[in-house]
C-alpha cells in the first residue's frame, strides 16, 4: 500500500511532544511491514536540520492557489532516519513557517490551512496518488475537506483519508477568510453544523470538525480516550459529533518506537542494560546525578518529563517535587512551558530550589537529556488532568522507570496498579494509579511506590521488570492501522 502522512511534526526533526514520536514511529512500522510511506511536513526555520540527510529541492516551483492568486513554494526532500520526508517552504520567507516556533503564532489557523492546501497541491502536481492519506490533529483537519470538495474533481477521486486526533482540546478555529483563502469559498455551506460549523460558536469554522466529518475513518490515540471523548467533557464539545460518526471512530493505543527508545542501544545513555540485568541502569542513575549535580545517596529518584501545561496536571507535578523531598528521595523535572504564567512559576521554583542537592528542574526541551533521565530514574510521575494516550509512561516502562499515573485516557490502558488492579494478575501489574486530582491521592500513590523502593527492593526490581516485559511497540497498533487503511481503501 502507498501511504502519505501529512502532519505538523515528525520526530526528531520536528518535535513538540508525542505527535512527533507517533508520526515517525508509525511510519517506520508501516515501512517495516512492506508498505511505501512518505511524509509531508512544513519546513520550519527552527526545526532540527541536523537530523535530515540529503536535503535537496525536489520541486522548485509549486504554485499553491491562495485567495484567488498563488503562493509559490519549494518542496524540499530529505531522509529522517530512513523516512522519506517532503518539506514545504513558501518562497515568501517572512511567512508561515519562519516564525521561530512550531505553534503559538497569531496566524496559526491560516498557517496550517495553507500547509494543508500546499500538501494537496503537491500531491496533485507531482502526480502522487497514495491509497491512503493519514492526517493528524487540527493542523491538517482541512485536508480531507479540500480533498473531497475540490481535489476529488481534479483527478484525486481514489484517495482515502484516515484522521487521527491526538488532542481534542486544540481544534483550530477560523473565520470565512479561511474559506476564501483555500478556495472552498461557499460560506453558507461550510458554516453549517453538519460540516465545519463549530459546535459552540456559530460564527466559527472548526478544522477538527472538518477532519471528523469528511475523513473516511477517525481515530484517537487510546481506547479509553475514545470513550472519554464521546461520553465526557474531555471531548471538548465533540461528544455529539463523535456519536453521530461512531461507525467510523475508534481508539487505537499508540506505540513507541522500540529502536529509538531502547536501553540496549540508546546512544544518549552511557550504560546499556536489559530487563534481565539492571546494573547499567544503576550506573545511568549515577551518571544522571553527576550531570545534574545531585548528591550521590542510596535513595529513589523520581522524574517528570513533559510539557508543563494545564493538561499535565501542573499543580500535582509541583506537589510531587515537594512530596518527594519530604520522603527523602530525589526529583528531576524536564519540562517545557509555553504559557507565561506556568513558565514563570517553574522558573521561580527552580531558583528557590537551586541549592538543594536532591532536586533538579531543567526547563526547556532537551531530547538527549530526556533519554538519560528515563534511564536513570526509578519512578516517573504522570499526574495528568487528561491524557489521550501518553507516551512518557510507556517510555518509562521500556527503561525500567515505574510509572505513578492518574487513571485517565491512555494511562488507564497501559498502567495497572500493583496493589489494586483486579483485572490483572499480580505478575502483570506494572505501576501505580490514583484517580482524584487532590494532593492526598497523589501522595498515597507515591507513598506506596516509595515504600516499595525503600522496604522491598527485590519486589521493586520485579515491578520494574514486569513493566519492561510489556510490548508497547508499534507492532500491534501498526497492524490495527493497516486494517483500517484496508477497510477504507475498498469502500
Ligand atoms: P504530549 O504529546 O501530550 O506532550 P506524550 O506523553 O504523548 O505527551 O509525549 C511527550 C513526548 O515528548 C515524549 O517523547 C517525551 O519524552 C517528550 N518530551 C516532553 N517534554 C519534553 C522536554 N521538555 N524535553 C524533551 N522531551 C520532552
Ligand atoms: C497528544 C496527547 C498525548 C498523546 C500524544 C501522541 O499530544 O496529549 O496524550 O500521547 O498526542 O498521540
Amino acid at each position: 500500500m502507498y501511504i502519505v502522512q501529512i502532519a505538523s511534526e515528525c520526530a526528531p526533526v520536528i518535535k513538540a511532544g508525542g505527535l512527533g514520536d507517533v508520526v515517525y514511529g508509525l511510519s517506520r512500522e508501516l515501512e517495516m511491514r512492506g508498505h511505501t510511506v512518505e511524509l509531508i511536513l512544513p519546513m520550519y526555520d527552527c526545526m532540527r536540520y541536523d537530523h535530515i540527510w540529503g536535503l535537496h529541492v525536489a520541486y522548485e516551483n509549486l504554485s499553491v492557489p491562495w485567495y484567488g492568486g498563488v503562493i509559490r513554494c519549494s518542496v524540499y526532500c530529505g531522509w529522517v532516519y530512513g523516512r522519506l520526508c517532503f518539506f514545504i517552504q513558501p518562497h515568501s520567507q517572512d511567512k508561515f513557517f519562519n516564525q521561530g516556533r512550531y505553534y503559538g503564532c497569531v496566524d496559526d489557523n491560516i498557517r496550517f490551512a495553507f500547509f494543508s492546501k500546499a500538501a494537496l497541491e503537491f500531491l496533485l502536481q507531482s502526480n502522487k496518488r497514495p491509497d491512503v492519506i493519514h492526517c493528524h490533529d487540527w493542523q491538517t483537519g482541512l485536508v480531507p475537506v479540500m480533498l473531497f470538495e475540490i481535489y476529488k474533481y481534479q483527478g484525486m477521486e481514489n484517495q482515502r483519508v484516515c484522521y487521527t486526533i491526538h488532542n481534542f482540546k486544540h481544534q483550530g478555529l477560523g473565520g470565512s477568510d479561511v474559506l476564501w483563502a483555500t478556495g472552498l469559498n461557499r460560506e453558507e455551506y461550510y458554516f453549517h453544523y453538519d460540516r465545519l460549523g463549530d459546535n459552540f460558536n456559530p460564527f466559527a469554522l472548526n478544522f477538527m470538525k472538518g477532519g471528523i466529518v469528511y475523513s473516511n475513518y477517525v481515530t484517537t490515540v487510546s481506547p479509553h480516550h475514545a470513550w472519554e471523548a464521546r461520553c465526557t467533557e474531555i471531548g471538548y464539545g465533540f461528544g455529539h459529533t463523535l456519536h453521530l460518526y461512531q461507525d467510523k471512530f475508534s481508539g487505537i493505543l499508540n506505540g513507541i518506537d522500540y529502536e529509538v527508545w531502547n536501553p540496549e542501544s540508546d546512544r544518549y545513555i552511557p550504560h546499556s542494560y536489559t530487563k534481565d540485568d539492571l546494573t547499567g541502569k544503576a550506573k545511568n542513575k549515577q551518571a544522571l546525578r553527576e550531570r545534574l549535580l545531585l548528591r550521590e545517596v542510596d535513595r529513589p529518584l523520581v522524574c517528570f518529563i513533559g510539557r508543563l501545561d494545564e493538561q499535565k496536571g501542573v499543580h500535582l507535578v509541583h506537589h510531587a517535587i515537594y512530596h518527594t523531598l519530604q520522603r527523602s528521595a530525589q526529583f528531576v523535572l524536564l519540562g517545557s512551558a509555553t504559557e507565561a504564567g506556568i513558565n514563570d512559576h517553574f522558573w521561580h521554583e527552580k531558583q528557590f530550589l537551586n541549592d538543594n542537592p536532591d532536586v533538579h528542574l531543567e526547563l526547556g526541551f532537551n531530547e538527549e537529556l530526556s533519554h538519560l533521565i528515563y534511564a536513570g530514574a526509578d519512578l516517573i510521575v504522570v499526574p495528568s488532568n487528561y491524557e489521550p494516550c501518553g507516551l512518557t509512561q510507556m517510555i518509562g516502562f521500556r527503561y525500567g522507570a515505574v510509572p505513578i499515573v492518574r487513571g485517565v485516557g491512555g494511562l488507564v490502558n497501559t498502567v495497572f496498579d500493583r496493589d489494586y488492579d483486579e483485572n490483572h494478575l499480580p505478575e502483570a501489574r506494572n505501576g501505580y494509579v490514583f484517580y482524584e486530582t487532590d494532593y492526598a491521592a497523589l501522595e498515597s500513590a507515591m507513598d506506596r511506590a516509595l515504600d516499595l523502593w525503600y522496604d522491598q527492593p527485590g519486589e521493586f526490581r520485579q515491578c520494574q521488570q514486569q513493566g519492561m516485559h510489556y510490548d508497547y511497540s508499534w507492532n500491534y497498533p501498526g497492524k490495527d492501522y493497516l486494517e483500517i487503511y484496508d477497510r477504507i481503501r475498498h469502500k
